[in-house]
């Protein structure tokens, strides 16, 4: 069935993804464009308000996110987790401590996303919804930013474990802190009533099976 799709699905498929989505789909593609050769993907990363604006637009095929824009029309459907872990230098005082207690972090620097940032808004979810204290953070625009500025001291984040799977081991680490990581999910995204294309269909099937058979490794 999925090879005679194939056959009807010539043609360009845009796919609009958020920005932790980069660690989880472009591993796939790969073998997509292999089974796929007539389909051309255009794929396009942003922030979660930048792929707002694009699903306003009704831009693209396809959508990912991890925080939905619930206000607006939409269908979602689940892909997999995608938890927000704390992390730190790999030298950090705490690195060998079984279980942190957040406010036993208060006095470090935290680096965090831009506004417009759905790791951010579900981060700052996370803290009202359990009634704790953040300090003021400081803002970085980037996950691959973050990541470096951690490791060359400046403080620690709340990113996704995703961001983190194709480190070199021992740069960073994931603290054991209470209460995290914080649950968070990626979705397929699409304006309620959207034609899906037999393109997006067969990509959305494609990472599918990757992702079970990734599991089942
Ligand atoms: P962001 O979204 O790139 O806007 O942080 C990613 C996410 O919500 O996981």
């Amino acid at each position: 069935a999925l090879a005679a799709r194939a056959g009807l699905s010539v043609g360009r498929l845009k796919i609009s993804v958020v920005t932790t989505a980069k660690y989880l789909i472009p591993n796939l593609l790969g073998e997509f464009c292999q089974a796929y050769p007539n389909i051309e993907p255009e794929f396009q990363v942003g922030n979660r308000a930048e792929i707002i604006q694009r699903l306003k637009q009704n831009l693209d095929d396809l959508y990912v996110f991890s925080n939905p824009p619930r206000e607006l029309d939409i269908t979602t459907d689940f892909i997999t987790k995608n938890p927000l872990v704390v992390i730190a230098k790999q030298d950090h005082r705490l690195k060998d401590k079984q279980s942190i207690l957040w406010s036993e972090l208060h006095g470090e620097r935290l680096l965090m996303r831009e506004k417009g940032s759905g790791t951010r808004y579900a981060i700052e979810a996370f803290f009202r919804q359990n009634g704790m204290e953040m300090q003021s953070p400081i803002t970085i625009a980037s996950n691959e930013a973050i990541k470096e500025s951690v490791m060359a001291g400046l403080g620690i984040s709340i990113i996704s474990q995703h961001a983190l799977s194709h480190m070199a081991l021992g740069n960073l680490i994931e603290l054991p802190v209470k209460d995290f990581p914080i649950p968070n999910s990626w979705y397929w995204v699409l304006p309620k009533g959207k034609h899906v294309s037999n393109a997006a269909m067969a990509f959305r099937e494609h990472v599918t099976k990757g992702l079970s058979s990734q599991i089942a490794k």
